[in-house]
């Protein structure tokens, strides 16, 4: 291309500096996003919702199981047709599927709508390739393996104000045998802990009522950093902080839920007494198989003793069924961990292989019809089990942070409880990034009803 052209290629783009993110995965997904959005924000570009008008489309892709995959390549075919009505659009395409060497020869060979590529390891550097590309046009593909260093400062650009995710640490050494995150995500590797409290507090000074600590697996936080430090000491110090209104963290590993950090949640009244804590399968035999390196009775004693620690703590949990192997005993088992744990509620997953991680190619892969059948069986016990939980809410008076207007209805608002249960409630949007007291009015499976009785 010319220089001519070039500048006029530079030029064009400067005219309409707008980007779009769609995020797909977990919450490390979405902080990324917010990174990459704070990078974009202070090169100039301004947010466009409608990705037909957007100037820069970045897709951030997750691999978690097959469904995600597909989900994302539906979305990058759009694009063919987008491209064709907007031709100067620049796609770029970033996350856990680009850490795939055979995914992204597939999108380099069969995807030519796609202009950039970058991994989860070299986020920072997006603003260098952009650039790059706005100056040559040529199609870039950059990925790094795995990197053991966090860049930090990074500007972000939080969508809420009042609540935050912070990433303590990156990366999972744990390889669970169905999981492809430590392939896509690299050696665990945590943030020094006075980076994390700076954050805490700048965000707490900006108005920020509510922070979520993110990592894989945030009880092996400080593993790497010596002995003054460990995710009960994190928790304490972040406690200190005044302004802050509320800590959330996951995941939680049952492997490493250990007694101090039980005791932090229950001694620190910011913490929120919630705990999600993915069980995987309640059949010791099968949770070998996974390597997850804990027993059905450890998971048991572990939720007692959460229990017994920290009355009226919520637990959620995940649970995959249909692993390799897990027979009809295997899975009754995960029922009856259900039913002595009194999980408030699960997000449950089919089975899905992914290819290069070990169960991938272990003997016995469940028909999918079996997979549904227990799906459908364990669905049935958690939404009964949910629904007995929060009707022990009805006539309580909860705090709710208020964080948005409620979908279908006037006057009403959606909000969390400190157990995490969605409430729908009567309140003003003036009340919205606040922690408000409500009463309980009704309870649902999924949701809790209820009007403002005082701000608090
Ligand atoms: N680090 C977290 C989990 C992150 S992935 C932890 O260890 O608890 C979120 C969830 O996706 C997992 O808890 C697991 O239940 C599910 N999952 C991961 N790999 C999967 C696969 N191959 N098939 C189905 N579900 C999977
Ligand atoms: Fe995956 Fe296991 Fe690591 Fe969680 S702990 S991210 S399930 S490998
Ligand atoms: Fe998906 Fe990557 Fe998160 S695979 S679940 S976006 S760490």
């Amino acid at each position: 291309m010319s220089h001519k052209k070039n500048a006029k290629r530079v030029f064009e783009h400067d005219k309409k500096l707008t980007y779009c993110i769609r995020t797909f995965g977990c919450q490390m997904n979405e902080n990324d996003s917010e990174k990459l959005s704070g990078l974009l924000k202070a090169m100039g570009y301004t947010y466009e919702e409608d990705v037909y008008k957007a100037g820069l489309v970045i897709l951030n892709t997750c691999s978690i199981r097959e469904n995600a995959d597909v989900r994302v390549f539906g979305n990058i075919g759009e694009f063919k047709t987008i491209k064709k009505t907007n031709p100067d659009l620049i796609l770029a395409v970033c996350g856990c599927m680009m850490q795939q060497r055979e995914i992204v020869e597939k999108i380099v060979k069969t995807y030519k709508q796609v202009d950039l590529v970058f991994g989860t390891h070299n986020l920072h550097l997006f603003p260098e390739m952009l650039n790059n590309y706005l100056v040559n046009g040529k199609r870039m593909v950059e990925v790094l393996t795995d990197s053991n260093t966090i860049i930090e400062d990074l500007p972000v650009d939080h969508r809420y104000p009042f609540k935050a995710f912070i990433t303590i640490m990156n990366g999972c050494n744990n390889f669970c045998t169905y999981c492809i995150v430590p392939y896509t995500r690299g050696r665990e590797v945590s943030r020094q802990p006075e980076k994390i409290i700076a954050e805490a507090k700048a965000l707490a000074a900006d108005g920020c009522v509510e922070i979520t600590l993110l990592g894989q697996n945030v009880n092996s936080y400080g593993n790497d950093l010596g002995d003054n430090i460990n995710f009960a000491i994190l928790l304490r110090e972040l406690n200190t902080i005044e302004k802050l209104g509320r800590i959330r963290f996951m995941t939680s590993h049952p492997k490493d839920l250990t007694d101090d950090v039980i005791d932090a949640i229950a001694d620190c009244d910011k913490v929120c007494k919630y705990i999600h804590l993915p069980i995987q399968s309640g059949s010791t035999r099968i949770l070998k198989a996974m390597n997850r390196k804990y027993t059905q009775a450890d998971v048991i004693d572990r939720v007692a003793k959460i229990r017994e620690k920290i009355p009226g703590i919520a637990i959620t949990t995940d649970i995959i069924v249909g692993f390799p192997g897990e027979t009809e005993e295997d899975f009754e088992e995960t029922l009856k961990v259900i039913k002595i744990c009194e999980f408030d509620s699960a997000f449950t997953f089919l089975y899905s292989i992914r290819t290069g991680t070990p169960a991938a190619t272990m003997k016995d892969q469940i028909p999918e019809e079996i997979k549904h059948e227990r799906l459908n069986r364990s669905l049935e016990i958690l939404h009964e089990q949910s629904l007995g939980i929060n009707q022990t809410y009805q006539d309580q008076l909860v705090t709710v942070l208020a964080e948005e207007p409620s979908r279908n209805k006037a006057n009403r608002l959606t909000g969390r409880t400190e157990t995490g249960k969605l409430v729908n409630f009567a309140g003003d949007p003036e009340d919205i990034g606040k922690i408000v007291l409500v009463k309980i009015t009704d309870t649902k499976t999924f949701s809790l009803d209820g009007i403002k009785v005082s701000q608090e």
